[in-house]
């Protein structure tokens, strides 16, 4: 994608137009640059009122002259359009650019000061205008310079606005999607308390008890901020067509769809901010940080950028806990290990005044490279070197988990029934990641609409919400041989949110054989227990803890993988299996702690012979990812998350560990927060 600049960016946010009334802050920075590796900064993400310091007045000197130092350097610029954050003077004069933010429920929406940051009205006309014509004069600008590496759109795309506009633009996307009152009055069930519409104009965009409005309504404020977002990509595509361009994303940032924003980049981003000093479980958020990087890896199919991490700690977590030594690496390399081209910071010089002052930074106050994390960060641009090789190869997945807004919009709008299952990703995706994780199984992360062909495993956990097509697209999988996976809480509404009648799992009761009577939700002291039944088609045995949330189901087809051991359903399933055409369809009934899940699925990957990174037994703490070239090279990187040496058995072939230089096989010392990346000719070749 970035052909011109045929290496691993490392780099990141760069505010020079901050320090503009310093001299001499470009010198030092540039020289700074290479001494810990920078390659790369993504600049003007913030700048309008640099740029346009008053309406129709424009100053590209301080631009120009940080563009023409990179390219002296050799540098990638990754230039921003800079609508995330409006000048005031255009605040001031546009009123209607500013977001309006609900207040309460069922209340007057409220106009917002013009004060912070992604602040503006997704629709207002003024805004795109104005937006539109900047982004046309940059392209017009730098769109053949030769710094010129990517559009970095806007940033962080997120919000809402509930402005006369909005509510207006939404009642027309409803008349388009849904032709009739009558046909929107049956979706949304809108008999209950009295909600009948009988006018367009009757619509607001807030009514929590209608929820089919609230689900329509996120619907709508994905899609305009991807028309936003496309607004953004034509202006500059329409002056500098062959410049790719890109947003980025939050991991899985609940509100807005980014399967609607991928389709207008070329390619993905996303800024991965982990906690692992602050965390008391360092394998979870691990293994949740690489989900991440796998989402975003997955949107395309292809190497992503990390946009954005922090070289030290952040100035917004709850404890903004040092970086142990060694962690930045560790953490820096895991992107790259999942399938990013890039390591890049926020930010490349720490502000002097403003929120983020004391925010992680590359060049820190001293203004020097003697900081600890400078030299740090260095590290990561000499270990970005070594790993040239790895630029541009894909991740071989055989295992898809499906994962979908909608679905995590529905329930968070849904009145009950647990507060646990609303967290999909906490409760679903994550505890049925990690066994994959902890066995080095490559894993993308799939929405429902795309294609099962090439996986051997699907799992879809917490299927709450079934889009139209996916249960008959899950069932000729598995007829075909696949497995398909999912868990308690699945089949119970459709794409409107309408209660599936005739029995859960609704649409998937047959494909599993099963029928789902009642689910039980515990209090967060009580458990229940899983027993392996006896010559169960996996191969399990012994007992496994279960909490929150037991679904009572009925076998109709199905055979029990184990039943509940306590209770007034004691004895009935609490997972099952079901042979079906080629394949079979797993269901687990009952939430639990990691071992229920590790034994479930540990049994599918040796069953099915999954592909893993590394052949061997990992050690707590640690996980193997896999990238794959198109020539066959294979690049296998073995995390050590733990803060203790691990040992680790590479197996008998001797391969290069590239970040070292030696050639290993056989046992290897971890150490703590170490990292290995061998490489192999013998490698699987990509679909
Ligand atoms: C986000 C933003 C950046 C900065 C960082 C701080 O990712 O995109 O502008 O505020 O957070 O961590
Ligand atoms: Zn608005």
């Amino acid at each position: 994608m970035l052909d011109k600049f045929p290496f691993l960016l490392h780099g990141g946010d760069y505010n020079p137009d901050q320090w503009r009334h310093i001299p001499g802050t470009l010198d030092q920075d540039f020289r700074l640059f290479p001494l810990a590796g920078i390659n790369s900064v993504s600049v003007g993400i913030f700048s309008w009122s640099a740029i346009e310091p008053e309406e129709g007045r424009y100053d590209f000197g301080w631009l120009d002259e940080v563009m023409d130092r990179c390219a002296n350097a050799g540098m990638a610029v990754v230039l921003a359009t800079p609508s995330g954050a409006k000048p005031n003077w255009m605040a001031q004069k546009y009123p209607e650019i500013r977001r309006q933010n609900p207040h309460g429920w069922c209340t007057e929406p409220v106009q917002e000061l013009q004060c912070g940051r992604h602040n503006h009205c997704l629709t207002s006309p003024v805004y795109r205008a104005k937006v539109a014509e900047m982004d046309r004069r940059l392209a017009e600008r730098y769109g053949k310079h030769p710094a010129l590496a990517l559009w970095h759109i806007s940033n962080e795309f997120g919000g809402e606005c509930h402005c006369p506009l909005c509510m207006q633009a939404f009642r027309d996307w409803l008349k388009a999607k849904y032709k009739t009152l009558d046909a929107m009055n049956h979706a949304w069930w809108t008999g209950f308390w009295s909600h009948a519409f009988s006018d367009w104009s009757q619509i607001v965009t807030i009514d929590t008890t209608v929820e089919g409005l609230e689900l329509d309504w996120h619907r709508f404020v994905s899609d305009s901020i991807a028309s936003f977002l496309k607004n953004e990509a034509d202006a500059l595509k329409s002056v500098a067509p062959e410049v790719p361009v890109t947003t980025n994303f939050m991991g899985f940032y609940e509100p807005l769809d980014y399967n609607r924003l991928a389709k207008h980049v070329d390619v993905t981003c996303w800024d991965c901010y982990p906690a692992y000093h602050d965390r008391p479980d360092q394998e979870r958020s691990a293994a949740g940080i690489s989900l991440a990087h796998d989402l975003c890896r997955s949107f395309k199919k292809q190497p992503f950028l990390m946009m954005e991490s922090s070289p030290g700690p952040t100035n917004w977590m709850r404890t903004n806990r040092l970086l142990r030594p060694g962690l930045h690496r560790l953490k820096s390399l895991q992107a790259i290990a999942h399938g990013s081209d890039s390591v890049q910071y926020f930010q490349i010089r720490k502000g002097r005044g403003g929120a983020e002052k004391f925010h992680g930074a590359v060049i820190d106050h001293v203004g020097d490279e003697s900081p600890r994390m400078f030299r740090e960060v260095a590290q990561v641009g000499r270990d970005l070197k070594a790993l040239q090789g790895v630029r541009g190869s894909k991740t071989p997945a055989e295992v898809a988990l499906v994962h979908d807004w909608e679905n995590r919009w529905a329930l968070r709008n849904s009145q009950g029934p647990s507060e646990v299952a609303k967290d999909v990703v906490g409760t679903g995706l994550i505890p049925n990641y990690l066994p994959y994780w902890k066995r080095g199984v490559p894993v993308d992360v799939i929405s429902p609409s795309d294609a099962f062909a090439g996986y051997k495993v699907v799992i879809a956990p917490i299927c709450y919400l079934v889009q139209d097509g996916f249960a008959e697209k899950a069932e000729a999988f598995v007829r075909d041989g696949g497995t398909f996976v999912a868990t308690f809480l699945s089949g119970i509404v459709d794409k409107n949110m309408l209660v599936y009648q005739g029995g859960f799992p609704g649409p998937f009761r047959k494909l599993f054989g099963i029928w789902a009577e009642e689910i039980d939700y515990l209090y967060p002291d009580e458990r229940n227990e899983a027993a392996f039944a006896d010559g169960n088609a996996l191969g399990l045995s012994g007992k496994c803890e279960l909490k929150d949330i037991c679904e009572i189901v009925h076998l109709e087809g199905a055979e029990a993988l184990a039943s509940y051991g306590r209770d007034f359903y004691t004895g009935s399933p609490s997972a099952t299996l079901n042979r079906f055409g080629k394949g079979q369809a797993i269901y687990i009934a009952a939430h639990g702690g990691r071992d229920w899940y590790d034994a479930i699925h540990g049994a599918i990957i040796s069953r099915l012979g999954l592909r893993r990174a590394l052949e061997a037994d990992l050690p707590q703490g640690v996980t193997a990812t896999l990238r794959v070239a198109d020539d066959g090279t294979a690049y296998t990187f073995v995390e050590n998350f733990a803060n203790e040496p691990r040992e680790v058995d590479l197996g008998a072939e001797a391969r290069k560990d590239m970040l070292s230089g030696s050639t290993l096989s056989g046992k290897v010392q971890l150490p703590p927060y170490g990292v290995l990346t061998l490489e192999s000719k013998i490698g699987v070749k990509n679909a």
